[in-house]
């Protein structure tokens, strides 16, 4: 059976797009799926969490995307951790885009490249920069899925029209088999009514819904050490919330075959700061009070516990 096909995509830098993919690839490869994670983002920050420096690297991205004759298993290395490969990236491919401009087919070039690869991986995921380029279109063309992830941020969903647009204009022109499988919320700060807000309008968003993962990703230290560290967080520090939230989503994922809905986050969407209180209702004891609307059943994400405030990120 032909492997999934995930384009990490958000044109929104410093997102959670590389940690995700990272981690996303350790934590399926750890659970014995072939995994295959592409670094599509000449800032190589994807190769470098993975250990390797541009000394390391021979063979990479740009050599596929400039090269008609090149095939992206070509530059399929193997990592430290079984079961996940890598195809690096190097800052060269900063440069490619200005080369492919005259090049026939110039969107497909990955997809064509790709030849028998989903034969055999399981999850190729496609690490994308931060722009709406034509190597972020080539990743969306040579995918079948694209997964968002999103900070916790009150400008999260600025930006959110421009990316499907894109989203919109490769379906109907180049691959319409491409489908949002999930927005992943990142660096979710529970403490904080803010990342409940932008969380409580991602759900609220008419084209999100059913795409939101109910895993969440807590803000984490850990995170920015492991990749200092060159190790995925899922080895890095196996039992930190960060590490175990990414486990979760590899399953989730595995759960969800693509078109599927997701449950979106289950996390109690109150306000933390404890409401006024309201004043006695008339008619005095035995009327009953107003309840709050069921909400989703209330399991908090995994979140920075472990972590001391002031070493937060
Ligand atoms: N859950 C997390 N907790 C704390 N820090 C995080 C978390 N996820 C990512 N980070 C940090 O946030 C920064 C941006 O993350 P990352 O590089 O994954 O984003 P990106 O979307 O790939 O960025 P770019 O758009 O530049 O490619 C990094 O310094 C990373 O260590
Ligand atoms: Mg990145």
């Amino acid at each position: 059976m032909a492997g999934r096909v995930i384009a990490v995509m958000n044109q929104k830098g410093g997102v959670g797009k590389t940690t995700t993919a990272i981690n996303l690839g350790a934590a399926l490869a750890e659970i014995g799926e072939p995994t295959l994670v592409v670094d599509l983002d000449p800032q190589a920050n994807l190769t470098r969490g993975l250990g390797l420096t541009s000394a390391d690297v021979t063979r990479s991205t740009y050599d596929v995307m400039t090269d008609p004759e090149r095939k992206l298993a070509d530059v399929v290395i193997e990592t430290k951790w079984p079961e996940l490969f890598l195809a690096p990236s190097h800052i060269d491919l900063s440069g490619a885009e200005i080369e492919m401009v005259s090049m026939y087919g110039r969107e497909m070039r990955l997809a064509r490249a790709m030849g028998g690869l989903a034969e055999r991986f399981a999850y190729i995921l496609i690490d994308c920069q931060p722009s709406l380029s034509l190597l972020t279109v080539n990743a969306v063309a040579a995918s079948r899925e694209i997964l968002v992830p999103m900070q916790a941020h009150p400008f999260a969903l600025e930006g959110l029209g421009k990316l499907f647009e894109v989203y919109d204009i490769v379906r109907r022109e180049i691959n319409p088999e491409v489908e949002l499988t999930g927005v992943l919320v990142t660096m979710f700060d529970r403490r904080t009514n803010v990342s409940r807000e932008v969380v409580r309008q991602m759900l609220a968003h008419p084209r999100l819904a059913g795409h939101i993962f109910a895993t969440v990703v807590g803000q984490n230290i850990r995170v920015a050490e492991s990749q200092g560290a060159g190790a995925p967080v899922v080895h890095f520090a196996r039992t930190c919330p960060a590490a175990l939230a990414y486990r979760a989503l590899a399953a989730e994922l595995r759960a969800a075959p693509p078109g599927a809905p997701l449950a979106g986050p289950q996390i109690d969407m109150r306000e933390r700061a404890a409401p006024e209180p309201e004043p006695e209702p008339i008619g005095g004891e035995g009327t009953p009070q107003a309840q709050p609307a069921p909400g989703p059943p209330v399991a908090e994400p995994q979140a920075a516990e472990d972590v001391p405030e002031a070493e937060r990120e």
